[in-house]
């Protein structure tokens, strides 16, 4: 990726000076698709659009690029293109602005399109935690602090200033061992259930894992636990993933003899030990890709991944259906419609830039060393 661009100089503006967002809400989303596609060409190269698998068709077919967390980090690292407009949630398109070059300009089509889970680690409560390991007698060089990507950037900066690092779904194995080459403990932040995964997968048991709830004093952990603990959990979850129960797999392989179960690992680890593969968004797309006509798969993640994959797929032999038949919405990755990303791309051809993501200064830069670190370990 190189997009070297000429563009004009775009400020930014206050929610006044923009094309009102109203207007565009008013419309019908199938109204904005021409003004979209307009808007793309009159922005050329300046500005590169990133989709998530889970944003909705109508939304992710002008991506220039799509992927998983990890692929949507790298291509942000990447490119050249001066405005970055995320189509995603929050924590990407802040992780987006930390791996930028200086003079990019990041762009979130809705603010509010956040992350449950991000929200469940407030940087307080991290600190918190911290204080405690340490009067419960860690030594700071004994626990490495690990995040998931679906965090803010505050406490990916935490685990960069201790010797730690960033990890997706695609390369949290990758940074367990990294972690563990330098420490003997890990804090896992902050989803219990990818955290667990990855440990069973490594095999680690019951004992050596403990969950810290936030909610609770020490965590709710007494101090001879937490030292014997090889990985501390953060009691956090995704609400749309850990909807999947045990039952579904069952029920699901119990109607169609030979069906393939694959999930994303944010699933409860009861779901995971049932299915037959793990992986990220892009490797379960991978997955289905490489099977032969005549498979079948039932697949444990966000409703628009798994309708576009069965369509996409239908017409060469292959059916995919969800595995839990009332299909998880992500609410907040739904927020980006075709009306908000009309909306920031319009104002950008008029010159100013709205809803920009920015991380501070003082953040960014050890968030940096966090997410580069995270880059280091292959998906
Ligand atoms: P991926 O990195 O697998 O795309 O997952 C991101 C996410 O938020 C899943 O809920
Ligand atoms: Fe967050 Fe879950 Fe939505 Fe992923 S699917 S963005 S973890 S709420």
């Amino acid at each position: 990726m190189n997009l070297l661009l000429e563009e004009p100089e775009v400020a930014p503006s206050s929610a006044q000076e923009s094309c009102s967002l109203d207007n565009y809400l008013a419309m019908p989303d199938h109204a904005m698709d021409g003004r979209i596609a307009a808007a793309r060409e009159k922005l050329g190269a300046s500005t590169i659009l990133l989709g998530h698998h889970y944003q909705r068709d109508e939304v992710i077919r002008f991506a220039d690029f799509t992927g998983d967390s990890y692929k949507l980090s790298k291509a942000a690292a990447e490119t050249d293109a001066r405005y970055i407009v995320f189509c995603g949630v929050h924590f990407m398109a802040e992780s987006a602005d930390v791996l930028g070059k200086p003079n990019q300009q990041v762009i979130l089509p809705d603010l509010n399109a956040g992350c449950s889970m991000a929200d469940m680690a407030e940087i307080s409560q991290v600190e918190n935690c911290w204080d405690s390991l340490l009067a419960a007698g860690l030594k700071p060089g004994e626990v490495v602090p690990l995040t998931y990507m679906n965090s803010t950037a505050a406490i990916k900066a935490f685990c960069g200033e201790r010797g730690g690092l960033v990890c997706t779904s695609s390369n949290a194995r990758g940074a367990f061992e990294w972690a563990f080459e330098r420490a003997e403990k890990i804090l896992f932040l902050p989803d219990q259930h990818l955290g667990r995964n990855t440990a069973f997968a490594m095999g680690f048991t019951p004992a050596d894992l403990v969950v810290w709830d936030p909610f609770q004093i020490n965590g709710g952990l007494t101090p001879a636990r937490l030292r014997a603990a090889k990985v501390i959990l953060w009691k956090g979850h995704c609400s749309v993933h850990q909807r999947f129960l045990p039952s579904h797999v069952d029920a699901v392989r119990a109607k169609y003899p030979g069906i393939n179960v694959i999930v994303h690992p944010e699933c409860r680890w009861e779901v995971c030990q049932k299915a037959d593969a793990l992986g990220s968004t892009e490797r379960l797309i991978k997955l289905v890709e490489d099977a032969p006509e005549g498979s079948s798969f039932a697949i444990g993640t966000e409703i628009h991944l798994v309708n576009r994959l069965a369509k996409r797929f239908a017409p060469l032999g292959k059916k995919v259906i969800t595995l839990d038949d009332t299909g998880c919405l992500c609410t907040t990755m739904y927020r980006i419609s075709p009306n908000h990303l009309a909306w920031a791309l319009e104002n950008l051809v008029d010159g100013r830039v709205v809803n920009r993501i920015q991380v501070q200064d003082d953040v960014k830069h050890w968030a940096r060393v966090a997410l580069d670190r995270m880059l280091e370990v292959k998906a």
